[in-house]
């Protein structure tokens, strides 16, 4: 099967039409959101966090979505300018509205993938859930890398690989949705996500299979086959979104993959701290 390549043109489309459908998504997760931020880039929790945001001045939020960190950095350094970036102007109105209360947090619209409008270098970047779904992460990781202090930090995530028959059916997926409706990607969504319900309800508990154990049938599935998400904790359209936002452009990668991709986009960097779980691959890399 030939996969086609991201186009930022459905990228932007798929998420526009997300942030209208789920204006509160980062209020609802924002408790298990900002755990894994701290648990993946291993501060542990806000006051190792704090000490280490306590000298960065200039703080960049690329790709901010409805700016869920921007949120946790300026609350935990109120001297720091925080600066907030995406594509999408729905994300960003709703953003800027729900966080009018933090003067130190400034909104602008960029495509992380052009350069940077804003006449500035940052102390510190986060990227947090966002290069896999650019066109090229590693000249995206460059640019962002460009506006970089030196001996400033940059925090990335990509989506991991899985297994050959998840992630190819996961392509399949993407693939037949990249030239159809953020609509019609939306109704498929749920349908996906009743489903991942319906198997989450039988109560099967305990799935076994090669050497690990899932907890229930419907996360079995969801490892195995294909991308099937849900959560009972959550709000049904939160699962229906973390469903969309995978089928509607996500391309997973693995450790070998983000090395090379710094080897061959920069110069002058450590690789302080990498992390992998069932689901991702996060980093941080520092300017030398
Ligand atoms: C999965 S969301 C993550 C949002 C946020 N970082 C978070 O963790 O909640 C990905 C975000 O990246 C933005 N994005 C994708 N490609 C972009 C680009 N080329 N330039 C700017 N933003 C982009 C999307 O609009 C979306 O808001």
């Amino acid at each position: 099967m030939k996969i086609k390549k991201i186009q930022n043109k459905n990228t932007f489309r798929f998420f526009n039409y997300k942030w209208k459908k789920v204006p509160t998504w980062a209020k609802d997760t924002d408790k298990r959101y900002v755990e894994w931020y701290l648990k993946r880039y291993g501060y542990k929790n806000k006051k190792n966090f704090t000490k280490f945001l306590k000298n960065k001045k200039n703080i960049l939020e690329a790709g901010c979505g409805l700016a869920r960190d921007s949120r946790l950095f300026a609350s935990l350094n109120k001297r720091a300018n925080v600066y907030a970036c995406d594509q999408s102007l729905v994300a960003l109105k709703h953003a800027k509205k729900d966080l009018k209360k933090f003067k130190n947090i400034r909104f602008f619209r960029q495509d992380i993938t052009k350069k940077f409008k804003i006449k500035r270098n940052f102390d510190f970047i986060s990227a947090d859930q966002v290069l896999h779904h650019t066109p090229d992460p590693g000249k995206t990781l460059k640019n962002l890398f460009s506006i970089l202090n030196k001996n400033g930090y940059l925090n990335f995530f990509v989506c991991k690989k899985k297994n050959v028959h998840r992630d190819f059916i996961d392509d399949h997926i993407m693939n037949y949705f990249s030239n159809k409706s953020a609509k019609q990607l939306w109704d498929f969504a749920e349908d996906v996500t009743k489903f991942a319900k319906s198997l989450h309800d039988l109560g099967i508990k305990d799935v076994k299979f090669k050497g690990k154990k899932y907890k229930n049938l419907q996360l079995f599935t969801h490892y195995n086959s294909f991308r099937l998400w849900y959560d009972p904790k959550l709000k049904f359209d939160l699962c229906v979104s973390s469903n969309y936002d995978w089928f509607s452009n996500n391309p997973r990668y693995d450790l070998i993959d983000l090395k090379k991709y710094l080897r061959k986009n920069l110069k002058k960097y450590k690789i302080v701290r990498k992390y992998e779980d069932d689901a991702s691959v996060s980093m941080i890399i520092k300017k030398v």
